[in-house]
Order: structure tokens, then C-alpha cells, then sequence
């Protein structure tokens, strides 16, 4: 939980932890449910299944708070404790080919300060039909080949996942190809051309069938390509690649150009039919943006700005043809690592401003979350605030602090104070930063007029007119305004 850096004495060290098995105790909830749910629905009532009394939930200014500014696709009903859809939640966008796609948010309360970790599981539902990368599929395949030979096809895509992704092919019927389905190693499904029916150039000399690809959902969606198949009378062999994954690891802010893997085919064939070019056969839009392929030598470079908390795994294909254009498929994987490059950002969640003097020592005035995009020891901060305040940041939960009171205040001797609160995390470098709390002091009316003097002696000469002075009195009062303004009256002896 990263309070070990947190505590100066044992005993905060032990009244933290207490805090936090007290207050987890109370449980996480999960809920389950799908993708593309309007918003305004309801996905639960979090008051009651965290045992809240949805009536207090206002007064303790119940709230959904997300981890790093991330958006905050729920919301919560203050006054019936439902938690709602608050924008579109579209899984694919979210989650990628991640099989558990769970977004994590907290609520939080006050009075006293409490957080429950709220987690949402997304399931799949069927909304994307396979897609092929190409529009066509060109395949040169020469007279000799035997019955039997197999011919490789690229592979659909569908953005779901599981029984909603691609499930099963089906070739058009024709005179000379059936169709065979394959898995592939990452569980996908690839179809290869098998040859039933030997060519003769001489007879066809191209041949175009059409190929589907299906999925699986109940509402079963589809996509189609074009097989574009000429016949040759030269033989030929497919490229071979080096590896069937490349893993790259990439340390982020990495530099324009830098060559981050270079893939590699052979091709047994000579001139033409061994010239391998590279392309890419599957790319997600982000990481288009980001790397860019060689056709010639293969080097995968970084064309964008490499940044881990965006991103931190890539995926993709790369296809190496040969010159009478056959494939074949490699994966690369593209690991990102963080380096401290984000300051922690300090947040005030809540701040009783101004204080009535008389408040006693320990009370919460503030509470303030720090949160720090990077991960691991990037990510964890230490909080602290300047010395000569009767202030002290006391850590409670994960990344909240309590500012709470050390003494008696005293509006007449201070009656504003000025917090430096000062966040490091662990990084190497250490990266800080500071905010600046004014906070002030209300007066209470605590301090009675004082008279200058204990007693006031005059002399006056007889005969004198009335209205004339005989001698003036001054009492002072410290406090503020009203409670300061000192009224004068003579009383009877
Ligand atoms: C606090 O900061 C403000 C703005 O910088 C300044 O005007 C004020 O005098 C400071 N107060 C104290 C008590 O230092
Ligand atoms: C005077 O003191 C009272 C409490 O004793 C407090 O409620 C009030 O706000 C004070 N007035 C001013 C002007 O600060």
C-alpha cells in the first residue's frame, strides 16, 4: 500500500495501518455487466451493498474519484446511493484483446474519511464484425502445385473477444480449393487455401473466390474478402521469418528514430522471388502513430512520442512478402518501461477554511490526495508540510493525508497561517511539488476589554460648566470587529 515511506514514528506507523484494514474492512465491491450500457443506467446500489446510509451519503460528500485524472465512466445517485453509467464504456476502446477488462475507481467519503475500492468488470458483447486487413488477397500459385498444397490466408480481426471474435471461415465453392481452418499460437483462427483440384495455366489463369470470415456471437457478424489468385508456371517458395514473436523492451520519452526491433525473413528462392519486403498486417491506430516499418531492412522505428502512462504494450504484425507475393506473419510485442518523468500532483479534496479559533487540538481541517501517473517506486510519494505550524499531515488511506490541528489556536497572536505542502516520490531523480494553503483563523469572542489603567484619579476645580471633561478612560479588547468593539456605560456605586 506504500505507507512504510509515510510514517516518522512507530506509533502513526501502527494508528495507519489500523486505518486502513479498519476501513478496507468494509469490503470492495465488483460489478458485472455489459459493454455500451446507456448512460443513466444502473449498474448497482453501492450504498447498500456497502452497508452506507444512502440518506447520509450528501453529508458526507460521497463521491467517485478516479486514479490519475483518468475519465470517470460512473457516477453516483446521492440521494438513492445507485451507481450509474456516467459515459459511454466501450470495452474494445478500453481494454484492447485484454480477455478481464476491469476499471477501478474509489469512493470516498468524509466524516470520517472513508474509501471503498469500487471495481467494474466490462464484458464483451457482440458489437464488431471481423475485419480483414486487406480488401483483396493476392496469391500467385503455380501450374505444378501438387493436390494438397496449402496456400496461407491473413488472418480477420475482431475487435471482441472470445466466442464474439473469429470463430470460423467459409470459402465460396468452386472447382479446384476447399478451405481449412487453423489456430494459431496466440488463439486466433487463420484459414489456408488447400489445393483439391490441380490448375492448368493453360485452361484458367486466374481464378477470384470469395472468403468469409464469421464470429461467433449469438447475432453472428461477418466480414468478407476477395481471394485473388493467379496462376504461374514458376515455382516459389513463402518467406520464412526469423522468430515467430519478437519481444522489444522500450524505455519511454525514448528519441525519434530509434530502432526498437528489426525483424528478419528469409526466403529460399533467388532474384525476385527472394526479395522480402516488410509491411505491417496488423496495427492498432495509436501504435500506427507511433512506429513506423522499413519495407527493406525491417527496423521498427519510433516516429511519436513513446509515453508509458498512455501505453505500455504494443502489439502487432508484420507480414514479409516475397516478390511474387507470398507471406507470412510475425508477431512483435513492444514492452514499455516507465521512468520517473511525472511530478506528483497534490490535490486538495477538502478544506475547512476559515478555522474558529477555538477548535481543539487534533481536528481534521483538510484532506488531500497526492497522485503520480508513474508506476512502482515512480509512483510513490511521500507527503509532508513545513515545520513551525501548529499543522501536521496525518496519513490515512492509500494516497489521502488528514491535515489535522497540533495545538490551540489563537486568531489574536496568528491569524493566518500559509501550508507548504511538499510531495517527492521515490523515483531517482526524485521529482517534488509544492501547493500553498492559506488558511485562516475566525475569531471567537474569547478576550474581555482590559482598561488601561486599574484605577482613574482626577481633580477638578469647583464651578465649573456642565459638558466639560473631566477625564477619559480607554479599555482595549484584542478581538475582531464586534467582539472587539468596546462600549463604555457608568454604573451606580
Ligand atoms: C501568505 O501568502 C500570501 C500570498 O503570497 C501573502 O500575501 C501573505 O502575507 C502570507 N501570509 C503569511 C501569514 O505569511
Ligand atoms: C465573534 O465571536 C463569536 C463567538 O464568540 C463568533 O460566532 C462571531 O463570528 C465573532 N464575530 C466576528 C465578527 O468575528
Amino acid at each position: 500500500m506504500g505507507h512504510k515511506g509515510f510514517c516518522v514514528a512507530g506509533l502513526v506507523c501502527c494508528f495507519a495501518f489500523f486505518l486502513l484494514t479498519l476501513h478496507y474492512a468494509y469490503g470492495d465491491v465488483i460489478y458485472s455487466f455489459p459493454e455500451e450500457m446507456k448512460r443513466g443506467s444502473v449498474i448497482g446500489n453501492i450504498a447498500k451493498d456497502l452497508g452506507l446510509e444512502a440518506s447520509r451519503l450528501s453529508a458526507r460528500k460521497a463521491r467517485i474519484d478516479t486514479e490519475r485524472n483518468r475519465k470517470r465512466y460512473c457516477d453516483i445517485n446521492l440521494s438513492t446511493g445507485d451507481l450509474i453509467v456516467a459515459d459511454r464504456i466501450d470495452r474494445e476502446a478500453l481494454c484492447g484483446e485484454k480477455v478481464s477488462c476491469l476499471l477501478r475507481f474509489e469512493l470516498v467519503l468524509e466524516n470520517p474519511l472513508e474509501l471503498h475500492r469500487i471495481s467494474l468488470k466490462i464484458q464483451d458483447i457482440n458489437d464488431n464484425a471481423p475485419i480483414f486487413p486487406k480488401d483483396i488477397i493476392k496469391l500467385e500459385i503455380t501450374e505444378s502445385a501438387v493436390k494438397g498444397a496449402r496456400f496461407l490466408l491473413i488472418e480477420a480481426h475482431d475487435a471482441d473477444i472470445g466466442q464474439h471474435g473469429v470463430q470460423s471461415y467459409t470459402l465460396e465453392r468452386n472447382e479446384h480449393f476447399v478451405l481449412a481452418v487453423q489456430s494459431s499460437a496466440d488463439g486466433g483462427k487463420y484459414g489456408e487455401l488447400v489445393l483439391d483440384r490441380e490448375l492448368d495455366r493453360e485452361e484458367k489463369h486466374e481464378l477470384k473466390l470469395l472468403l468469409t470470415a464469421m464470429d461467433g456471437g449469438t447475432l453472428q457478424r461477418s466480414g468478407t474478402v476477395v481471394i485473388h489468385v493467379t496462376v504461374l508456371d514458376a515455382n516459389d517458395n513463402a518467406p520464412v521469418f526469423s522468430q515467430a514473436v519478437y519481444k522489444a523492451p522500450l524505455i519511454e520519452n525514448s528519441p525519434l528514430d530509434t530502432v526498437v526491433v528489426t525483424v528478419s525473413a528469409t526466403d529460399a528462392d533467388e532474384g525476385v522471388n527472394g526479395e522480402v519486403t516488410y509491411e505491417f498486417s496488423r496495427i492498432s491506430d495509436t501504435a500506427r502513430h507511433m512506429f513506423a516499418l522499413s519495407q527493406k531492412t525491417g527496423d521498427v522505428k519510433i516516429i511519436g512520442p513513446i509515453d508509458f502512462e498512455e501505453e505500455s504494450v504494443y502489439e502487432m504484425r508484420i507480414e514479409a512478402k516475397d516478390g511474387y507475393g507470398l507471406t507470412s506473419n510475425a508477431k512483435v510485442i513492444i514492452d514499455v518501461t516507465d521512468i520517473n518523468d511525472n511530478t506528483p500532483e497534490i490535490y486538495l479534496k477538502s478544506l475547512t477554511n476559515p478555522i474558529p479559533e477555538n477548535v481543539s487540538p487534533g481536528t481534521e481541517v483538510g484532506i488531500i490526495n497526492v497522485q503520480d501517473r508513474d508506476s512502482e517506486n515512480n509512483g510513490q510519494g511521500r507527503c509532508s508540510i513545513q515545520q513551525n505550524v501548529p499543522f501536521k499531515l496525518v496519513p490515512s488511506i492509500k494516497n489521502y493525508y488528514s491535515l489535522v490541528t497540533t495545538g490551540e489556536l489563537d486568531r489574536e497572536l496568528v491569524s493566518d497561517y500559509n501550508i507548504t505542502i511538499t510531495a517527492t516520490d521515490e523515483g531517482s531523480p526524485p521529482l517534488s511539488s509544492y501547493k500553498t494553503i492559506q488558511l485562516s483563523v475566525a475569531d471567537i469572542n474569547d478576550n474581555p476589554p482590559v482598561f488601561m489603567e486599574q484605577s482613574y484619579s482626577a481633580q477638578m476645580t469647583e464651578n465649573n460648566k456642565s459638558g466639560s471633561s473631566v477625564c477619559s478612560v480607554t479599555a482595549r479588547d484584542p478581538d475582531w470587529r464586534q467582539n472587539g468593539t468596546v462600549i463604555y456605560s457608568l454604573l451606580p456605586w
